[in-house]
C-alpha cells in the first residue's frame, strides 16, 4: 500500500529510514530517496521498471547544502542567485568528498543539482535534512506526473507514499544545464528558457534542437559510456576466472580470482544495483588483466545491470579509450 501523505515530517521520517516517497516539486512530482543511501537509490530504479541506469538529479533545500557536494564556479555561483529556488538544474563535478551515493550520479564524476520552488519539497528537505534523489515520478517511458493522482497511477504499490503537494505549476522538466566540461551545453530544455540563462552567463551551446524526435534524456546515458568505462576490459558471465583477473561476484564467487568484489553474496539485485558502481571503481586498478563479471540474471533491475556492464565492456575506440 502507498500512502497519500500531508505532513512533510512524516514523509521526511520515511525517508530517512530508507523508503521512497513521491513528492512535489514546481516543475513535476519526483520519486525520492535519501541521496546517500544506495539501498534507497538503487529501489528508484527498481520502482520505475528502468531498464538502465539515468544519472538523478539530487535537490537540496539551499545552494550551499549544494555546493557542499559539487564544486560551483562563477557561472553556476551567478545563475543560482538567479534562479534558485526554481527549475534549473546544473551539471557540476562532483566534490572528492561528495556523500552523494555513486548509483545517484550512474558512475559519473558529475551530479546535476537543484534547490526546488515549492513550499512542501522544501520543507521535506528541510525535515529530512538530506539530500533527496529524484527522477520524475514515473514509470520508465512515461510522461511525468503533474499530481498526486497520476503518481499513484503510475507507481501505487511501488512505493511507500507519496506526498500530497497539489498540482505542479510549472508542469514541464527543469532545464538541465552541463558546466562541468568547460563550456555551457543545454542538456534538457525546461522550466527556465535557455535565453534567460544567456542572458547571466553568454552563450550557451544547444547539443540539441529544441525539436528534435529523441528525448534529450536518451543522450545522456550514450555519453557515459565512453567517459567512464573501466580501463581494464570486462567479459560479462564468466564461468571461470584466472588468478590475474578480478572478479565481479554475484552469489558465492569463483573459486582462483586475483581480487574480487562482491556484488551480492545472496543473488539480491536491489544490494547489486546499489554496489556496482564501487565495485567497477574498485576492481578497475592496475597489476591484473581484466574483470570477468559473474551471470547476473535479466529480469527487474538485473537488465540495468546487465546494461551497464556490456557497455564496461564495450570495445574502445580510440577517441574513448582516455
Ligand atoms: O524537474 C525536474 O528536473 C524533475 C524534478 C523531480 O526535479 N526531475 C527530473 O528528473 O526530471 P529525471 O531523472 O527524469 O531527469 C533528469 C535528467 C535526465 O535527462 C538525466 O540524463 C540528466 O538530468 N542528468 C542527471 N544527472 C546528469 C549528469 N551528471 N550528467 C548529465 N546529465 C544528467
Ligand atoms: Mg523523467
Amino acid at each position: 500500500m502507498t500512502a497519500l501523505l500531508d505532513d512533510p515530517l512524516d514523509a521526511a521520517a520515511m525517508l530517512r529510514a530508507g523508503a521512497l516517497v513521491a513528492f512535489a516539486t514546481e516543475t513535476v512530482y519526483g520519486l525520492g530517496a535519501d541521496a546517500r543511501n544506495a539501498h534507497a537509490v538503487a529501489g528508484i530504479f527498481e520502482a520505475k521498471g528502468r531498464p538502465h541506469f539515468n544519472p538523478l538529479i539530487c535537490h537540496f533545500a539551499t545552494a550551499e547544502a549544494a555546493w557542499a557536494e559539487v564544486r560551483p564556479d562563477a557561472r553556476a555561483l551567478a545563475l543560482a542567485e538567479a534562479f534558485w529556488p526554481g527549475p534549473l538544474t546544473l551539471v557540476l563535478p562532483r566534490r572528492a568528498d561528495c556523500r552523494i551515493d555513486l548509483l545517484a550520479g550512474a558512475g559519473l564524476d558529475t551530479l546535476a543539482v537543484r534547490v526546488p520552488a515549492h513550499e512542501g519539497a522544501l520543507a521535506l528537505l528541510r525535515a529530512a535534512d538530506t539530500p533527496i534523489a529524484a527522477p520524475s515520478a514515473n514509470r520508465s517511458g512515461r510522461v511525468s506526473p503533474t499530481t498526486s493522482a497520476h503518481v499513484m497511477e503510475e507507481l501505487s504499490g511501488r512505493i511507500a507514499a507519496v506526498l500530497e503537494g497539489g498540482e505542479c505549476e510549472v508542469g514541464v522538466e527543469s532545464t538541465v544545464l552541463d558546466l562541468a566540461a568547460g563550456g555551457a551545453a543545454l542538456l534538457r530544455p525546461g522550466g527556465i528558457p535557455v535565453e534567460a540563462i544567456e542572458a547571466i552567463i553568454g552563450a550557451v551551446g544547444r547539443s540539441l534542437k529544441l525539436s528534435d524526435a529523441a528525448p534529450p534524456t536518451l543522450r545522456s546515458p550514450g555519453m557515459m559510456l565512453s567517459h567512464y568505462a573501466p580501463s581494464l576490459p570486462l567479459r560479462l558471465d564468466a564461468a571461470e576466472v584466472a588468478a590475474d583477473e578480478a572478479l565481479l561476484a554475484f552469489g558465492p564467487p569463483l573459486p582462483g580470482a586475483g581480487r574480487v568484489f562482491q556484488l551480492s553474496e545472496t543473488g539480491d539485485l536491489r544490494e547489486a544495483a546499489s554496489r556496482l558502481f564501487a565495485g567497477l571503481r574498485m576492481l578497475d586498478q592496475p597489476g591484473l588483466r581484466g574483470i570477468a563479471a559473474m551471470p547476473v540474471p535479466g529480469e527487474g533491475l538485473g537488465a540495468a545491470i546487465r546494461d551497464r556492464l556490456s557497455r564496461a565492456g564495450a570495445p574502445r575506440t580510440a577517441s574513448n579509450s582516455g
